[in-house]
C-alpha cells in the first residue's frame, strides 16, 4: 500500500491540529515511514468552520459512526472525546471492521479501554493512545517499551496541564482560579467540560490507564480516591509556601501489600524536589521500578501541537512502523529497511 487513509473525526484544539500537521509535514513523514499519510475522510459538528486545513477531495460526515462504519479508510483517528454514545460506538465500530484507532480520549479508555483493546485483539487490529496521557510526553511508549523487563512499584506525577496551569499563575501572578481556569480553556488546555480538569477526574483517567499499564491489572476507576482543585485557594499557596512547599495536584500509584492504591489530589509537595520546579501546562510522570530504578519524565501535557505530535506518532507506527534514524545515516538510506518493515506490516 502506498497510502494510508484516514478519517479523522473531532477537528478541535487536537483534530484540527493533527490534519494541519500532516499537510504541512506529509514529506517528512512519507520520507519517514515510506508511505503517504492522507486524510480523506472527516467529521465535526459545523461543517462550515474553516479549520485551518485545505478540506478538498476529503469526505464529509455529520455522524462520526457512519465515518467509522463506512468510510473508505485506513485508519480511524477519533479526536472528539467524551467516553459514551456516538463515540464510544464509533471506535467499536472501527475496530469491528478491523480498522486501527488512534485516539487522545482517555476518558474513554478509562471507561472502556479493556473491552476495547480485547475488540481490537479479536479483530486482528490495534487501539493506539500515547496522547491520551500528559500530551506530548511519550509515557505509554516508555511504559509499554522501553521498562518492558521491568516490574513497577510505583507511578506518579502531575498529570493535568489545566491545573499545573492554574495552579502556577494563581502561585507566581495572584491571579485567581476563575480567571486562571478562562485562560487555560482559551489556550486549549481545559476538557470540553472543565470540571473533569479541575475535579481532578481527567487525572484519575489518565492514571486509571498507567495504572493498569504499569501493573498489569485490569483499569479500575471506581478504586481510585479523587480530590480536585477546585478549593484551593491563594492563601493556602502562599501560606503553604511560607513553609518550603508548593501545592500540586498529584496522581499516585503504587504496589502495597494490599493491593494497587491509586489515588488524585492536591499535595503540598517540598519547593526544592524536582515535582515542585514542574510549572504552567508542564505534566510530569515519574516511574520507579525495579532494574530502572526512578525516571522522570516531563514536558508539555496539553494544548494542539504538543498532542498532536504524540497522536502523529501512534499514526506513523500505523503506517508501517517509524524507523528511528540510525546515527550517521541520511533517512534515504534506510529506504530498504523501511520497505521491509512495511511489507511485515502487511
Ligand atoms: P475540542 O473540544 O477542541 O474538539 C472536539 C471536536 O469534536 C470538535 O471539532 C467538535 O466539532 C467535535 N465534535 C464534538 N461532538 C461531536 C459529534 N457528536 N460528532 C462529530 N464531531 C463532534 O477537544 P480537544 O481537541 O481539546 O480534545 C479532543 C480529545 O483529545 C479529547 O478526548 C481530549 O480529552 C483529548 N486531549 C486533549 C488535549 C488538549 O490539550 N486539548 C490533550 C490530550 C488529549 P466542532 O468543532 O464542529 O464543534
Ligand atoms: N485537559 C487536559 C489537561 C488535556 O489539561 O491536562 C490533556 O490531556
Amino acid at each position: 500500500k502506498s497510502e494510508l487513509r484516514l478519517g479523522i473525526a473531532g477537528l478541535g484544539t487536537v483534530g484540527a491540529n493533527v490534519a494541519q500537521l500532516i499537510e504541512r509535514k506529509s514529506d517528512l513523514l512519507a520520507e519517514r515511514v515510506g508511505r503517504t499519510i492522507r486524510v480523506t475522510a472527516i467529521s465535526a459538528r459545523d461543517r462550515d468552520r474553516r479549520r485551518g486545513f485545505d478540506t478538498d477531495g476529503m469526505a464529509w460526515f455529520d455522524d462520526p459512526l457512519t465515518l467509522a462504519r463506512e468510510a473508505a479508510i485506513d485508519a480511524f483517528v477519533e479526536l472528539i472525546g467524551g467516553s459514551e454514545g456516538v463515540v464510544h460506538e464509533a471506535v467499536k465500530a472501527a475496530l469491528e471492521r478491523g480498522i486501527p484507532v488512534v485516539t487522545a480520549n482517555k476518558a474513554l479508555l478509562a471507561h472502556h479501554g479493556v473491552e476495547l483493546a480485547k475488540l481490537a485483539a479479536a479483530n486482528g487490529t490495534e487501539i493506539l493512545f500515547e496522547a491520551a496521557v500528559a500530551g506530548g510526553i511519550p509515557a505509554i511508549k516508555t511504559m509499554r517499551e522501553a521498562l518492558s523487563a521491568n516490574e513497577v512499584n510505583r507511578v506518579y506525577g502531575i498529570l493535568n496541564g489545566t491545573c499545573n496551569y492554574i495552579l502556577t499563575r494563581m502561585e507566581k501572578e495572584g491571579i485567581g482560579f476563575d480567571a486562571c481556569l478562562k485562560d487555560a480553556q482559551a489556550l486549549g488546555y481545559a476538557e470540553a467540560d472543565p470540571t473533569f480538569d479541575i475535579g481532578g477526574y481527567d487525572a484519575a483517567h489518565k492514571l486509571a490507564i498507567l495504572t493498569s499499564l504499569a501493573f498489569g491489572t485490569e483499569i479500575s476507576l471506581e478504586s481510585i480516591f479523587v480530590e480536585g482543585i477546585s478549593r484551593i485557594t491563594i492563601a493556602d499557596i502562599l501560606a503553604a509556601s511560607e513553609l518550603g512547599y508548593r501545592i500540586k495536584l498529584l496522581a499516585v500509584a503504587l504496589r502495597t501489600d494490599s493491593g494497587i492504591e491509586q489515588r488524585v489530589h492536591p499535595a503540598m509537595i517540598p519547593a526544592r524536589s524536582a515535582l515542585a520546579q514542574i510549572d504552567g501546562v508542564t505534566n510530569a510522570v515519574a516511574i520507579d521500578s525495579d532494574l530502572l530504578g526512578s525516571i522522570l519524565l516531563a514536558g508539555p501535557g496539553a494544548g494542539g501541537a504538543a498532542t498532536s505530535s504524540a497522536v502523529l506518532s501512534d499514526i506513523m507506527d500505523v503506517a508501517g512502523g517509524f524507523v528511528p534514524p540510525t546515527l550517521g545515516v541520511p533517512p534515504a538510506r534506510l529506504q530498504p529497511y523501511q520497505r521491509a518493515r512495511m511489507r511485515a506490516h502487511e
